[in-house]
């Protein structure tokens, strides 16, 4: 028996380096989650998700590479790729899922190019499925998967986890007739469905309800072939990495380094990948009326802002970092002089270490998503203030401010409010600070990823158990 997890994104990349070929594990939270589900369940773990690699490349090189979970990368054709990735999941699903209707690009071919991939992808499932295996898809660029696989194996247990929100069903219905049906479907061919919050699972059971006529039950919906259950599993972090990393040498040299640069002034930092969904220029603008609002702190605060790049290739995300860029370079011109930048800029990844070390230099962390599934940003920042400083300023946009009760929160629109929680957070006790992180923190640490991946997989085996109880008897 063994789990097979369903990603677009493979954990693993290969590259060729001058003489020879290298591949790297992610270290990403999913990831570890569910290796340590599958080592302690003595299952095995196979991921099959969508290879950015080369074909040749992969098949010389695989053996030589000693892991501890066995990769299936499908892959597909380039254009296929592009109108399946860039069109239909981020220029369709992504803008509507958020929120943002205006957005979408909704092509026949982008479409067409989704439901062939998630047939691509099933066949791949399909072909290595054996009675008693978990299958764990992830997110919205398989939703099409679950009915493909039941339909060809009816007694697998399949849960499917939506990674981003999802939306009430005035905004699902922008969506064509036969796409919503399609979409839906496809995922009630699950155990179990699982979203960040209970809204979002909610949103879900009243679009079934509307569109399929399905009645349920606390969320319990009976089909003939098997019964779905929906619910909410909000994901976390490896609470345990972020919390020692504090007294890591390289991240203590990197945090002293980065506090002595800002020593006589007060750090606000944000770190999020480059996404019209988190609120960037909204920030950006708060942050101005902060400044206006409280001129004091002007020269005594600075703002480390970090986008990492992200879905380059779509215009949306091409249009929202000028957008930024212009924003940062308005502000830094009118209130900056040659002693002060008040917005420190980069728009590139950051590794563990340094992200530690920024997270950890920060008197107050700004995180103001307009919509946000989850956001992990807010619980790492919280996580890895093992010394129980700094404030959290947090948009109610993100499914994180649901769990994480004691942190500010703010509504990423009104400016005047995120500039009076800013100045709050910036200038609250050092009591006020260790007492609502330590409460955070307590919570995070028994709610963590790993946590999160095994109440997910046990309650998909569980539902479909009892299922297969109720058949044989
Ligand atoms: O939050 C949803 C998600 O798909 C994550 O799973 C992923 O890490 C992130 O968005 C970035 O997406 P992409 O794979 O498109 O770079």
């Amino acid at each position: 028996m063994k789990i097979i997890t369903v990603s677009y994104r493979l954990p693993v990349s290969i590259k060729r380096q001058k003489d020879n070929v290298k591949i790297t594990q992610s270290a990403g939270g999913l990831a570890t989650a569910v290796l340590s589900y599958s080592e302690k369940s003595q299952k095995n773990l196979t991921w099959v998700g969508v290879a950015d690699f080369d074909q040749q490349l992969w098949e010389e090189n695989k053996n030589n590479y000693d892991s501890n979970f066995d990769i299936e990368p499908v892959y597909l054709e380039r254009r296929l790729n592009r109108n399946f990735y860039n069109v239909f999941s981020n220029s369709v699903l992504w803008s509507l899922f958020h929120y943002f209707p205006s957005f979408i690009e909704y092509t026949h071919d982008g479409f067409e190019a989704y439901k062939a991939a998630n047939e691509i992808v099933a066949d791949k499932v399909n072909s290595i499925y054996e009675p008693g295996d978990i299958v764990w898809i992830h997110d919205y660029h398989f939703m099409g998967l679950a009915k493909i696989i039941r339909e060809k194996h009816p007694q697998a247990k399949i849960g499917f986890f939506l990674h981003i929100p999802f939306p009430n069903f005035e905004i699902f219905r922008v969506l064509p007739n036969k796409v919503r049906r399609y979409l839906m479907e496809g995922v009630m061919g699950s155990n179990l469905i699982g979203f960040h919050t209970w809204e979002n699972a909610i949103h879900f059971t009243e679009c079934i309800e509307k569109m399929l006529g399905f009645p349920h039950k606390n969320f319990l919906f009976s089909q003939d072939t098997h019964r779905t259950k929906v619910g909410s599993f909000p994901i976390s972090i490896d609470f345990d990495k972020f919390h020692n990393a504090y007294d890591n040498p390289n991240v203590v040299k990197l945090r002293n380094e980065i506090k002595d640069l800002y020593k006589d002034k007060k750090i606000i930092f944000s770190v999020d990948r480059l996404d019209y969904t988190k609120g960037i220029t909204n920030r950006l603008n708060a942050y101005e009326t902060f400044l206006n609002t409280y001129p004091e702190w002007r020269e005594k605060v600075v703002f480390l802002l970090v986008i990492v790049p992200s879905r380059e290739e779509i215009t949306k995300y091409g249009e929202r970092k000028k957008m930024i860029e212009l924003t940062i370079a308005r502000i830094n011109g009118k209130l900056g002089n040659y002693k002060w930048t008040p917005v420190v800029y980069q728009y590139q990844s950051v590794d563990f270490d340094r992200l530690i070390a920024l997270y950890t230099s920060a008197d107050a962390a700004l995180i103001s998503p307009v919509r946000d599934g989850m956001n992990l940003v807010a619980k790492e920042y919280v996580a890895s203030r093992k010394d129980l400083r700094g404030a959290l300023v947090l948009s109610v946009m993100a499914g994180a401010a649901k769990e994480l009760q004691e942190s500010l929160t703010i509504n990423p629109h009104d400016f005047e409010q995120i500039a009076l929680k800013l100045n709050y957070g910036l200038t609250m006790s050092e009591e006020e600070q260790a007492r609502r992180l330590e409460h955070m923190q307590r919570y995070l640490k028994k709610h963590d990823v790993f946590r999160w991946a095994s109440d997910f997989l046990n309650e998909t085996e569980e539902i479909h158990n009892k299922d297969t109880k109720a058949v044989a008897l």
